[in-house]
C-alpha cells in the first residue's frame, strides 16, 4: 500500500518544464472573472511550475471563448469545454484527471477563494505533511463573513450532518477550495459522484479517513462579478450524497431522487383519484386511469427538473420525452404486477409481494428512462 501512496517521482531532467501544480477552475458564466483570476495566480505562483485548467460547461456567456483567448497567449492556460453536461463535481474531477501535475488545486473562478494560500498548501503536500489540504472557513483565522444569514445557517447545518452521519472529521467539508495529491485523488476518482457540487465531502467520505488531511484557515470573500450558481436544489444533491455514502454507494444519488419522485407520484395519483371520483363522479376505472396519467405526467415534470436537471429536456424534446416516459412506465407497470404476482404465488404475504413489485417497477422505470427518455446526447 505504501508504494501506491508515494507520488510518482521522475528524475529532474524528465520533469523540467512540466507543471508541478495544476489549478482547476470549474466555470459556468464567469466570463468577467477568468482573466482577473489568471492574473492573480500569475502574481502569487511566481517561482512555481504551474498551469491552470478551466473546465467550462459550455457557458452561454461564452466563458470558454475568453479562456481560449487567454490560452493562446499563455501556454499555462487550458480550457476544457464540456457539451451537454452540467455539474461542479464532474467538472472538477475531469479537470484534475486531465493534468499530469503531481498536485491539483480546486478553486472558484469568482475570487472568493484566497489564492495567496496556494503556495502554503503546496508546500504542505510536498513536504509530506499532508495528502490533502483544505482551505477552511471554520477554524481559527478563517471566516465566511460574505455569507448572508440563510446561507450561513444552511452551510453550518450541512457541515454538522456531514460530520455526524458520514463521520467526516474536518471542520469545513463543504469547502470548495482545496489541494490534493493527484495520485491519491486518482485512486478515489472512480467512486466519486459526478453529480452535485460536494466534491470535497465526497472525496473525504470515500477515503474513509485514509487520506492525511490538513486544514488551513482562509477568509471566504465576496464574489467579483456574476452570481452564485448554487440554488436551493443543492440541498437535494447534498441529501442524495449523504444517503448514497451511507449505503456504501449501493444506491446512486440519481436513483434515490428518481425513487423519491416516484413516491410523490403516489400522492398525486390518490389526489387525482379523489377529485375525479368525488367531485366529477367519474366511474372508478376512468378515475384510476386519469390518476395514473396525471401521476406519470407530474413524475416526468419533477424528474426533468430535479433528477435530470443536468440533462433537462427543453422545447420539442419535452414532447418526445414525455411520450417515451408514458411507454416506459406502462411497461414498468406490467413488470411490477408480474413480479408481485409471482412473489405472492410463492409466499402469500401481501406487503412483501407488493413491495417487491413496486421495487421492480421503480428499477425498471429508472433504467429505461435513462436509456430512452433522458439519454445522454
Ligand atoms: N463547470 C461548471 N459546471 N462549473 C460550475 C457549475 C457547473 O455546473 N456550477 C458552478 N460552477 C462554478 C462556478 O462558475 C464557480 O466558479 C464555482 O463553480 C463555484 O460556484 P459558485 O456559484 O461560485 O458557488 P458559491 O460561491 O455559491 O459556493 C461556494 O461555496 C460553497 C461552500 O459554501 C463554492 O466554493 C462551493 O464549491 C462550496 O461548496
Ligand atoms: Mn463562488
Amino acid at each position: 500500500m505504501n508504494e501506491v501512496l508515494r507520488p510518482a517521482t521522475d528524475s529532474p531532467q524528465d520533469t523540467a518544464g512540466l507543471p508541478v501544480l495544476c489549478v482547476i477552475v470549474p466555470t459556468f458564466n464567469e466570463r468577467d472573472n477568468v482573466i482577473k483570476l489568471f492574473e492573480k495566480l500569475q502574481g502569487t505562483l511566481e517561482g512555481i511550475a504551474w498551469e491552470v485548467i478551466y473546465v467550462d460547461d459550455n457557458s452561454p456567456d461564452g466563458t470558454w471563448e475568453v479562456v481560449r483567448g487567454l490560452a493562446r497567449r499563455d501556454g499555462r492556460v487550458r480550457c476544457i469545454r464540456r457539451i451537454g453536461r452540467r455539474g461542479l463535481s464532474g467538472a472538477c474531477i475531469e479537470g484534475i484527471l486531465a493534468s499530469c501535475a503531481p498536485y491539483a488545486a480546486v478553486m472558484d473562478a469568482d475570487l472568493q477563494h484566497d489564492e495567496t494560500q496556494l503556495p502554503k498548501m503546496l508546500s504542505l503536500l510536498q513536504s509530506g505533511a499532508a495528502e490533502l489540504v483544505v482551505g477552511s472557513r471554520y477554524i481559527a483565522g478563517g471566516s465566511a463573513d460574505s455569507f448572508n444569514k440563510q446561507r450561513a445557517g444552511a452551510s453550518a447545518f450541512a457541515t454538522e450532518v456531514a460530520k455526524r452521519v458520514l463521520r467526516v472529521e474536518i471542520a469545513d467539508p463543504m469547502s470548495g477550495f482545496f489541494m490534493v495529491r493527484r495520485d491519491r485523488f486518482e485512486q478515489l476518482a472512480p467512486q466519486l459522484s459526478t453529480q452535485g457540487f460536494k466534491i470535497l465531502l465526497d472525496t473525504v467520505a470515500t477515503a474513509h479517513g485514509n487520506i492525511k488531511t490538513v486544514e488551513i484557515p482562509y477568509r471566504f470573500g465576496s464574489r467579483l462579478h456574476g452570481e452564485s450558481k448554487l440554488d436551493s436544489m443543492v440541498a437535494l444533491d447534498f441529501l442524495g450524497l449523504v444517503l448514497a455514502k451511507l449505503t456504501n454507494d449501493a444506491v446512486s444519488l440519481r436513483f434515490l431522487m428518481f425513487a423519491m419522485v416516484g413516491g410523490t407520484g403516489l400522492f398525486v395519483h390518490l389526489g387525482t383519484l379523489f377529485i375525479t371520483l368525488k367531485l366529477f363522479d367519474l366511474p372508478f376505472t376512468v378515475a384510476q386511469a386519469a390518476g395514473a396519467f396525471v401521476a406519470m405526467t407530474s413524475n416526468f415534470v419533477l424528474n426533468n427538473f430535479l433528477t435530470y436537471r443536468d440533462q433537462r429536456l427543453k422545447g420539442f424534446a419535452i414532447l418526445r420525452g414525455v411520450l417515451a416516459f408514458y411507454i416506459v412506465c406502462s411497461v414498468g407497470l406490467f413488470a411490477n404486477v408480474g413480479v408481485a404476482f409471482s412473489v405472492y404465488n410463492q409466499e402469500p404475504i401481501w406487503w412483501l409481494a407488493g413491495a417487491a413489485g413496486a421495487l421492480m417497477g421503480v428499477v425498471w422505470n429508472y433504467a429505461m428512462s435513462g436509456l430512452f427518455v433522458w439519454r445522454k446526447r
